[in-house]
């Protein structure tokens, strides 16, 4: 597969992808507005054929860096891109950064995809999430 890493992400790219992809909890096109332009975010996206068809949104805060959004479209899902895009985000940042992000348990996908790189639940926060209601994991990995 022959891809490429880009930090140039446009909120169209977002949205399409985020409309795909995500069953609950999907961003609106206002949010990543509104996120591109703050300083503490981050993007990494990776590129097929000059598209964009994954992606990483996150907020570096000091030495946390809290994972907003991961997402592959559906058709592109498999390879284990969520993973490629994590580890390359994960390489640029220094030892000793806390990775945080929640997950729904049921989105056992991505919790799996979680663990194999290492992260672990500190925490379970009761019924955090609304339609549907659900508990969040609480995960986090510091970088070594
Ligand atoms: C999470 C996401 C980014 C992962 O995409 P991906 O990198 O293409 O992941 P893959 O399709 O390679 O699957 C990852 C692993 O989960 C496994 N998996 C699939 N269904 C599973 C299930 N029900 N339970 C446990 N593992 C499962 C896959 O088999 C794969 O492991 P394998 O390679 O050993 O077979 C993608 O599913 C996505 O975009 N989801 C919607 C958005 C979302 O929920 N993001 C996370 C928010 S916290």
């Amino acid at each position: 597969m022959n891809y490429q890493f880009t930090t140039q992400v446009m909120v169209a790219d977002l949205t399409r992808i985020t409309e795909q992809a995500y069953q609950y909890d999907g961003w609106t096109s206002q949010l990543y507005a509104q996120d591109l332009n703050q300083a503490t975010s981050r993007y990494l996206a990776i590129k097929i054929n000059d598209e964009i068809i994954a992606f990483l949104g996150a907020s570096l805060v000091l030495d946390e860096f809290s994972v907003t959004n991961l997402a592959v479209l559906p058709a592109w899902q498999g390879h284990r891109l969520g993973e490629i895009l994590l580890k390359e985000a994960m390489r640029h940042l220094p030892q000793g950064t806390r990775l945080l992000l929640e997950v729904r348990p049921s989105n056992q996908k991505a919790v799996a995809l979680y663990e194999r790189i290492g992260f672990q639940t500190y925490f379970m926060r009761p019924k955090y999430y609304r339609d549907p209601i659900e508990d969040a994991y609480l995960m986090d990995y510091t970088i070594k």
